[in-house]
């Protein structure tokens, strides 16, 4: 233990952090240890992280001193916020800020900051497309993690541009919904344009992979993507793979923005960025390097396979 690179992991209970907490336990001989961030040391994720040998540490991306702590004596960070707990692009850069700040203190020698691209350069502001979020996003949780690069900069940080999870058919109530003529559907602002998307699990043996190649990424940016599917060849992935029919349905964004759950606006934006500039979007991530870091890269149907019965069916 004493001589190898602690990596301190931020979001370590979550989705991301999760997944390199796993990927760097599942190699002990691999030269890392895991330093395992949480605010509840005692709840039971972070209790099973302990169990299968991660260091847990409690720290608040609020309180800066809290993070100094955290990372004071570790090789690396992998830095990540979470926006879906706030919905504030404002604060998702507050504690982005914290982040740089303990990293620098600690002298880090390589940080991972999980960002995202900035919406609002493929527009001009007086584009009428889509609405302005929050005054001044297109995308609040892409913009404001964009934004938030800069506190890293000076740093050794690697700029992680993740996708959308397919995990979120699960996680995050976006799954295909069933109607009453047992067919199952789902509506997005996607039009016939794919969607840059990856298994959450893979995004964590990424980072692993970055923090593993040493010197290579540092100063880089690195667009990561499992598959580009529009979301009839999703709709016919899962019909197979689950043994049900899915319809997708093509909406307007603005439909879509007025469902009216919590942040379909953000959403409803989110998916038009990848409808309407589907080029760009996919431009900025790449399978190859992608699964250059992370051979066990999966496909959406390998996704499936795993993780079909976790997808609510009802
Ligand atoms: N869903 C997608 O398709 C997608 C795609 C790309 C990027 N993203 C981005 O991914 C981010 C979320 O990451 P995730 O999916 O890994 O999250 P997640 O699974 O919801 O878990 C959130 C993690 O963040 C930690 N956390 C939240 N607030 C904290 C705070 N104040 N102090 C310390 N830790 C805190 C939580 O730790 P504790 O609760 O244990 O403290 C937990 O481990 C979002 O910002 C989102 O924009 C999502």
């Amino acid at each position: 233990m004493e001589n190898k690179k602690v990596i301190a992991v931020v979001g370590a209970t979550g989705a991301q952090g999760g997944g390199l907490v796993r990927a760097i336990l599942a190699d002990p001989n691999g030269g890392f240890a895991c330093r395992a961030i949480t605010r509840d040391p005692s709840k039971d994720q972070a209790r099973a992280l302990a169990g299968k040998g991660a260091d847990v540490v409690k720290a608040d991306l609020d309180d800066v001193d809290s993070l100094k702590k955290a990372f004071a004596g570790a090789y690396g960070a992998y830095c990540v916020t979470n926006f879906w707990e706030h919905f504030s692009g404002e604060k998702e850069k507050a504690q982005a800020k914290n982040l740089a700040e303990a990293a620098r203190t600690a002298g880090l020698k390589h940080v991972i900051w999980s960002t995202l691209e900035d919406t609002r350069k493929l527009m001009a502001p007086s584009d009428t497309r889509m609405p302005m979020l929050q005054e001044k996003y297109r995308v609040p949780h892409f913009d404001a993690k964009h934004e938030a690069d800069a506190y890293f900069a000076g740093l050794p940080v690697t700029y992680l541009v993740t996708s959308f999870y397919w995990d979120n058919l699960y996680a995050f109530g976006l799954g295909p919904k069933k109607g009453d003529d047992g067919v199952y559907t789902w509506a997005f602002p996607m039009g016939d344009k794919r969607l840059a998307g990856i298994a959450v699990e893979d995004i964590g043996k990424v980072a692993y992979g970055i923090f593993k190649a040493g010197t290579q990424y540092i100063g880089k940016t690195v667009g990561i993507v499992g598959e580009n599917l529009t979301l009839d060849q999703m709709s016919e992935k899962l019909s197979k793979g689950l043994g049900i029919v899915v319809k997708y349905h093509a909406v307007e964004a603005d439909a879509y923005r007025g469902f009216g759950f919590p942040g379909a606006d953000e959403m409803g934006n989110m998916f038009q960025v990848y409808r309407d500039f589907e080029r760009e979007v996919l431009g900025a991530r790449s399978i190859e390097v992608t699964r250059s870091l992370n051979p066990s890269l999966q496909t959406f149907d390998d996704w499936l396979a795993k993780n079909k019965s976790k997808i609510p069916l009802a």
